[in-house]
């Protein structure tokens, strides 16, 4: 019987393939869990891996960081003989990091000798900003995969727009809310240090990632001096992606961490347990906007724009005034605070209810030679 092979690579898409593992094993379907290594390090994976409860990977990768071309070309090499090998009945390929075109890519050059068909799911999602490498990731990976499984109906919509046949589209929902469903009592319950600390009072959640904003030194300043700005009236956690780390060292930035409660990555649950209690979310991150609109926790979100629109017109997000400015990130913030907290679900879009991974499964099955 042939597997359903499933890829993971970087930590956005560890709670996306969380409950697709858990709906295959559910439904007795055999399946094979592919980690590219992409994100390699405890923080930023292993402990994804054991708090949400997904399987050790049959095969893992390893190729580590890079740049584009080398990290993109390193999972297709890699990647190659383990389809030859494991000949799938499908590849199924989530969200938009480097590891997600690069392992779309190699099955669709093997389609025809291994068997194989391609699922993407998160499709769909479109900035329509080029600049962006998870923009060029998403759009050619919708390209060349079989099954494009969407969040939401506007992604069906671009899709339908780009000339995609509507056979090869399936509405799915979104799958990163089944883990967050299944994991909130558990975060809600969480007591770690930080979160003692803040219960309670109003604070605020800060992230910070997308290389167009942390790798211009004036830009990353700005932020920062927002963030600081921002604990006048409220402490402010930042939990430091390693790009972002690198960065404020490199740019001798430090300084600007002193007001803010600055750690280490978080992992799932303590993330999610201190987005549900703050008082406002600022990010970069696509999967925060998504879990701030589910939770109803007002976002503001530094970025031109967004390929998750619906969490500005259904949810709680909203963009800070481009370019980004000191007091424009500040006044977005405090509109934010004024517009308050909704609760849970009440702004949640069409299938961002806990059972997307039932209806990839479904999808999978009736498409195709599953078990
Ligand atoms: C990647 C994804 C992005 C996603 C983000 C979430 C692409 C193009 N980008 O960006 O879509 O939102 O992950 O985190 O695929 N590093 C570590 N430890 C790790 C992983 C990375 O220290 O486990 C360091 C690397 O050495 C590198 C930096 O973090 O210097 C950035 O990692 P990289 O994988 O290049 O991209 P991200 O910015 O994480």
């Amino acid at each position: 019987m042939n597997p359903v092979l499933v890829v993971a690579g970087a930590r956005p898409n560890f709670m996306k393939v969380a409950p697709i593992v858990a709906a295959l094993e559910a439904g007795h379907i055999p399946r094979f869990l592919v980690h590219t290594g992409q994100h390699y390090d405890a923080a930023m994976s292993d402990t994804f891996f054991s708090e949400l409860g997904i399987p050790a990977p049959d095969r893992h990768l390893g190729v580590g960081s890079g740049s584009h071309a080398s990290q993109t070309a390193r999972v297709m090499e890699a990647f190659e003989p383990v389809l030859e090998e494991t000949r799938p009945s499908w590849v199924v390929v989530v969200g938009d990091v480097n590891s997600t075109l690069a392992c779309a890519l190699v099955a669709s050059k093997l389609r025809h000798a291994t068997g194989c068909r391609i699922a993407h799911v998160e499709a769909g999602l479109r900035s329509n900003d080029w600049s962006m490498p998870e923009e060029v990731n998403r759009v050619l990976t919708d390209r060349l995969s079989d099954l494009l499984l969407t969040p939401s109906t506007d992604a069906e919509q671009n899709l339908l727009r780009e000339g995609i046949e509507p056979e090869r589209i399936v509405f799915a929902g979104n799958v990163m809310i089944d883990t967050l469903l299944r994991m909130l009592p558990a975060a809600r319950a969480m007591n770690s240090p930080t979160m003692v600390r803040l219960a309670g009072k109003p604070y605020a959640v800060a992230t910070l990632h997308r290389p167009s904003n942390v790798d211009d030194p004036d830009k990353l300043r700005v932020i920062l001096t927002s963030l600081c700005g921002l604990t006048r009236s409220m402490p402010v956690v930042f939990p430091l992606h390693p790009r972002t780390r690198q960065r404020v060292t490199e740019f001798g930035l430090e300084s600007l961490l002193e007001p803010l409660t600055a750690t280490e990555p978080l992992g799932y649950t303590e993330m999610l347990g201190l987005q549900a209690g703050a008082a406002v979310v600022v990010t970069d991150s696509g999967g925060v906007q998504e879990e701030t609109t589910v939770l109803g926790i007002p976002c503001v979100t530094l970025r031109e724009t967004t390929e998750r629109p619906v969490t500005v017109t259904e949810g709680t997000n909203r963009l800070a005034p481009w370019p980004l400015t000191e007091q424009g990130i500040l006044t977005a913030t405090n509109a934010a605070l004024a517009q308050g907290s909704v609760p849970l679900g009440s702004r949640a879009p069409h299938g961002w209810d806990g059972r997307a991974s039932e209806r990839i499964v479904a999808a999978l099955e009736s498409l195709g030679s599953v078990a």
